[in-house]
């Protein structure tokens, strides 16, 4: 059958016209909700101030290609400034507050993002580039669920560790990715506060603005100046935080070989660390799963977020007896995907966050097919200007192709099989890395085993891509140690004295 196409119309002599395909209209949300500043300051001590490095840099719209604000490149002196401000609350102020205040605040932060979801949903996709349907529906309200978990934490730490008397840590430089901008913020200043420990916190330098407006709920917030400072700037930003002789604690979102940077730095100097770097996760089906939501657990594992997600399930392992029928169901599944506008709410797939992930991820493809893998992309009409990458499925991996191996932080996944649970998981376990994995199957005894035997940190089954604040989350080996989330996450926040 030839494919039909929008406009097309059935002409029969015995009925009317008909239409015979059908498309999705256009159905973009509004910007006019968010105000963005033509430049911003950093925001330390409960204000923006202007850089003591006088320098900024642009930050864009990654699927326009076009300039969304000037940003400040914190230097040295300005980090100095930052962790000053944040030990002058500490002390001053925060540690000493009744656990009850922090929760008061805590709880106000929650509600006042629940109130301004719209904008923080639009600003997230615009500076981000992922659909506004992920933003809406995922980032901002897990977000403001951080928030009132970790409030509800603030005034039971002695119940958190029985016998034990938590205390704050103090100063908590906390340094996070591009691929869930406020997400990562709540993760990281939620359970800090809770604590009573005060924070500098740096967004990625492609995606500033959510945390800056963030600054805005702070005021709102009443939150007494200096417990939270957020600057902005690069890896030399990162840098010099993490060296910052005044910094008590180093929480840190990237990749994997920053996190090992990090490590060397800190050794030697007792500053604690919390590291949550990549992934390459296996998502391993067996024969007797439920094969259609497992195709839908497939599409959301990997081509959630652009395939931009530390816990992607980027290796798809499915079990030889049903791999024709699966691919088959995948492909089909692919050419429903909907890749455009961001900020339209019929959107699957996003942009490419910037111009450097795009180019890795076209370098990795590229190797997986001269490598020699089988490449399969939808049809699919991309929007001329922006940064914009295809779905892509890789069948006839071997383990020791790249894209087998390397984290892609894309929407590529590669395809390889097995033949029993043992092959499964010695083949999922066969990365250097170590932080998701999912299992399919009808059996309750099988999952169980699996999870005991799979080195990952979270393992998912029968879903994918599945958080909740009270869970925790966090990898083994290269994906980092430490985690973030549940009464776990508040471990990385507190000393423990006997009680
Ligand atoms: P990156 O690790 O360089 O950046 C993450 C954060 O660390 C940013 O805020 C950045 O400014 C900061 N940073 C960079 N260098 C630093 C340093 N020397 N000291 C302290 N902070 C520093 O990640 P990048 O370059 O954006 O992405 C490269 C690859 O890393 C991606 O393709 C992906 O594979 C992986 N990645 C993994 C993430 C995860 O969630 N696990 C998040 C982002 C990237
Ligand atoms: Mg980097």
């Amino acid at each position: 059958m030839t494919e039909r196409k929008q406009g097309d119309v059935a002409r029969r002599a015995d009925k009317a016209p008909m239409a015979t395909a059908w498309d999705y209209a256009p159905a973009p949300e509004s910007r006019d909700i968010v105000r963005i500043q033509e430049r911003y300051g950093l925001f330390i001590g409960g204000k923006f101030v202007e850089p003591l490095s006088g320098e900024r840099y642009t930050t864009i719209d990654p699927a326009r290609e076009e300039p969304l604000s000037e940003v400040a490149q914190a230097s040295k002196a300005d980090v100095d400034r930052a962790v000053k401000a944040a030990r002058g609350a500490f002390d001053g102020t925060w540690s000493k507050l009744r656990p009850s205040e922090r929760a008061k605040y805590l709880f106000r932060i929650a509600r006042i993002l629940q109130e301004r979801a719209r904008e923080f949903a639009v600003l997230e996709s615009m500076n981000g580039g992922k659909p506004i349907r992920e933003s809406r529906d995922v980032d901002v309200p897990l977000a403001a669920a951080h928030f009132f978990y970790y409030a509800g934490w603030a005034d039971k730490l002695e119940y958190a560790f029985p016998n034990r008397r938590p205390r704050p840590i103090g100063v908590a430089a906390q340094i996070i990715p591009w691929n869930f901008p406020l997400l990562m913020l709540a993760w990281k200043i939620a359970p800090a506060l809770a604590a009573g420990n005060t924070v500098v916190l740096k967004p990625a330098e492609t995606t500033p603005l959510s945390a800056l407006l963030f600054c805005d709920v702070l005021r709102q917030a009443e939150l007494p100046p200096g417990v939270v400072n957020i600057i902005t700037g690069d890896g030399r930003t990162g840098a010099e935080m993490v060296a910052h002789p005044g910094v008590d604690k180093i929480a840190f979102t990237g990749s994997t070989e920053v996190g090992k940077a990090i490590q060397r730095t800190l050794a030697g100097t007792g500053k604690r660390l919390t590291l949550e770097l990549g992934g390459k996760a296996a998502n391993i089906i067996f024969d007797d799963a439920p094969l259609d939501q497992a195709v839908e657990g497939i599409i959301n594992g990997i081509y959630f977020n652009q395939g931009h997600v530390c816990c992607a399930g980027s290796r798809l392992l499915v079990q030889e007896s049903i791999y024709e029928a699966t691919i088959a169901k995948l492909k089909r599944r692919m050419r429903t995907l909907r890749v455009g506008d961001p900020l339209d709410k019929n959107t699957d797939v996003g942009a490419i966050n910037s111009k450097q992930q795009l180019d890795k991820i076209a370098s990795l493809v590229q190797s997986g097919v001269d490598e020699g893998a089988e490449i399969y992309q939808p049809p699919c009409k991309l929007p001329e200007r922006g940064y914009w990458f295809v779905p892509t499925v890789f069948t006839n991996v071997a383990q020791s192709y790249r894209i087998a191996q390397e984290e892609i932080f894309g929407p590529v996944l590669s395809v390889l099989t097995f033949r029993t649970p043992d092959e499964a998981i010695e083949k999922a376990n066969n990365t250097p890395y170590g932080l998701s994995a999912g299992v399919w199957t009808e059996k309750g005894s099988r999952i169980l085993a699996m999870a005991q035997k799979l080195r990952a940190g979270v393992v998912w089954a029968n879903t994918y891509n599945r958080f909740d604040p009270a869970s925790p989350f966090g990898g083994y080996k290269e994906s980092g140690f430490g985690r973030e989330g549940g009464r776990h996450g508040l471990e990385a926040y507190v000393a423990l004295d006997d009680a």
